[in-house]
């Protein structure tokens, strides 16, 4: 679209909004700063920094922007974006309010509404029970995560996921669910079962796993918040066999450089994720090779379907992973905020964590091990059934820093441990640590001041 389209476009989105919220005439808003924890405020200098430069706001813009040409999936074969704007729009059902869009953990980019709109949320003159609202939203890019494409009006031609659906929250600035972009940050609010579950049609994901829609529904209502089960399409396995569900939380995306092996079970390097994340999990029309996957009695369902190795013409994600990889590697964890832990206590804490030997696997300052960092499920005293669907067989020591970002939704690859407290609790027997309360609380203060 041409500059001038790009103009009409957002001023007729504009008019819209102010038609919804019922506010009167108004200047029209400066685009937003992007970026403000981005790298745009990278030093620029010579040549080479410059384009250091584009190549991280291109990972930050894939990272936040790019569906892979997943549209395909979400929206033409699952028809998600029928359920979202509902029969009023030509779609099913009666669409997803901002209400409900909200509660399943979606968020909203205060960055991409225009100034009207916003002060209209604030004073609270905002239907937040009209689908109609949301498909503003989704019109103004202002959805976190999930991109839609219009037929005319606000009808829904198809959906897009990004990696910024799992990988991104908002520091709720304007309201909860509503605030500026934080790349990286997990988002532990987001039922992505009950997102995919409103698609009227999963029959594609059933026939995948050999299974009914029904027996389908029954795993992602199991899922829960700041869950995804992205073995699930490898292997069909849907429960554990203790009957909970086989998900796994989703990880932050930040503070990975300069770790090993990625994801709780080791998969492999980050750019491995990402291609196989783009092309396997997200149905990005991407290129993926990883002859493990051919392996039937571990991946019943990838041998299958030959995701060892599948190319797409055209390759939508390929040519994005050199940027990607970069942006990603720019995310540092946060620093906690200041009073979000006891100083004194976190600096005792230091010390337990190094005379209990914390460090040997947890080694600063990526906390994860430099070289090999994949333990066997025993020495964790865990079970192994996580660890048994990654080809590497083991569980990744995971990065500690910014733990504080991911309070919500418990700590290990399926949450088992819903405190760092009960975490300590659990290393101190395998350990043979006999820690004193004081001790294990200063430990906790340390954990949270990473
Ligand atoms: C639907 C939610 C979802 C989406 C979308 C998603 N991820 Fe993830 N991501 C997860 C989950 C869950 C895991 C953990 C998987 C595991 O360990 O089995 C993960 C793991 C990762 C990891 C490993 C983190 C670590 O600690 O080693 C990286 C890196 C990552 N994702 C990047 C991406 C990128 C880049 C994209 C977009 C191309 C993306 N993800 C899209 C849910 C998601
Ligand atoms: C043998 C290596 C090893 C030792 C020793 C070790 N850890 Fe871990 N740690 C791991 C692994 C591996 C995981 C990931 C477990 C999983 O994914 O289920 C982990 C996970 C954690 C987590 C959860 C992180 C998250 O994002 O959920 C915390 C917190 C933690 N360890 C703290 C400690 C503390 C404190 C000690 C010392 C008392 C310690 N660890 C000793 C390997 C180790």
């Amino acid at each position: 679209m041409n500059r001038s389209g790009t103009r009409s476009l957002f001023r007729m989105v504009l008019r819209f909004c102010l038609a919804v919220v019922g506010v009167g005439a108004l200047a029209v808003a400066a685009p937003a700063d992007d970026g403000r924890d981005g790298p745009n405020q990278q030093e620029r200098g010579g040549p080479g920094q410059q384009r250091e430069h584009d190549l991280l706001l291109s990972g930050q813009q894939v990272f936040r922007f790019d569906t892979f040409g997943d549209e395909a999936f979400w929206g033409d074969t699952l028809r998600l974006h029928q359920a979202i704007e509902g029969s009023r729009f030509g779609g099913v059902g009666a669409g997803v309010s901002p209400r409900t869009a909200l509660a399943v953990g979606l968020k909203v980019d205060v960055d991409a509404l225009p100034g009207a709109l916003q002060r209209a949320l604030r004073a609270g003159q905002v239907n937040l029970d009209d689908p109609a609202v949301t498909l503003t939203l989704l019109k103004l890019n202002a959805v976190v995560g999930l991109t839609g494409s219009f037929r005319s009006g606000l009808a829904l031609q198809s959906i897009g996921i990004q990696c910024a659906l799992c990988h991104s929250t908002v520091d709720n600035s304007l309201a909860p669910g509503i605030g500026h972009r934080l790349d990286g940050w997990a988002n532990r609010d987001l039922n992505v079962g009950a997102i995919v579950s409103l698609a009227p049609d999963l029959s594609a994901v059933a026939g995948l796993l050999g299974v009914d829609q029904g027996a389908v529904r029954k795993v992602l209502a199991a899922w829960g918040p700041g869950k995804f089960d992205a073995e699930l399409f490898l292997d069909g396995k849907g429960f554990r066999p203790d009957g909970k569900t086989a998900a796994t939380l989703i990880p932050p995306a930040f503070g990975l450089a300069g770790v090993n092996l990625h994801t709780w079970t080791g998969w492999g390097s980050i750019p491995y994720w990402n291609a196989f994340v783009a092309t396997l999990e997200m149905h990005g029309k991407g290129s993926f090779s990883d002859s493990r996957l051919s392996d039937p009695s571990q991946f019943p369902i990838a041998a299958r379907a030959g995701f060892d190795n599948v190319r797409s013409e055209p390759d939508l994600v390929s040519s994005k992973l050199p940027a990607l990889h970069r942006y990603q590697l720019a995310l540092a964890a946060p620093r906690p905020p200041h009073g979000s832990f006891n100083e004194a206590a976190a600096e005792r804490g230091g010390r337990v964590f190094n005379n209990a030997r914390c460090n040997s696997c947890h080694v600063p300052p990526t906390f994860s091990e430099p070289g090999w960092n994949l333990h066997p499920a025993g020495e964790l005293g865990v079970d192994a059934f996580q660890a048994d669907r990654s080809p590497a067989k083991g569980y990744r020591t995971a990065p500690l820093r910014g733990l504080w970002t991911h309070m919500k939704g418990g700590f290990y690859h399926d949450g088992r441990f819903p405190t760092l407290l009960d975490v300590v609790n659990h290393y101190d027997p395998l350990l043979g640590l006999h820690l004193s309360a004081q001790e294990k609380s200063d430990l906790v203060e340390y954990l949270k001041s990473l």
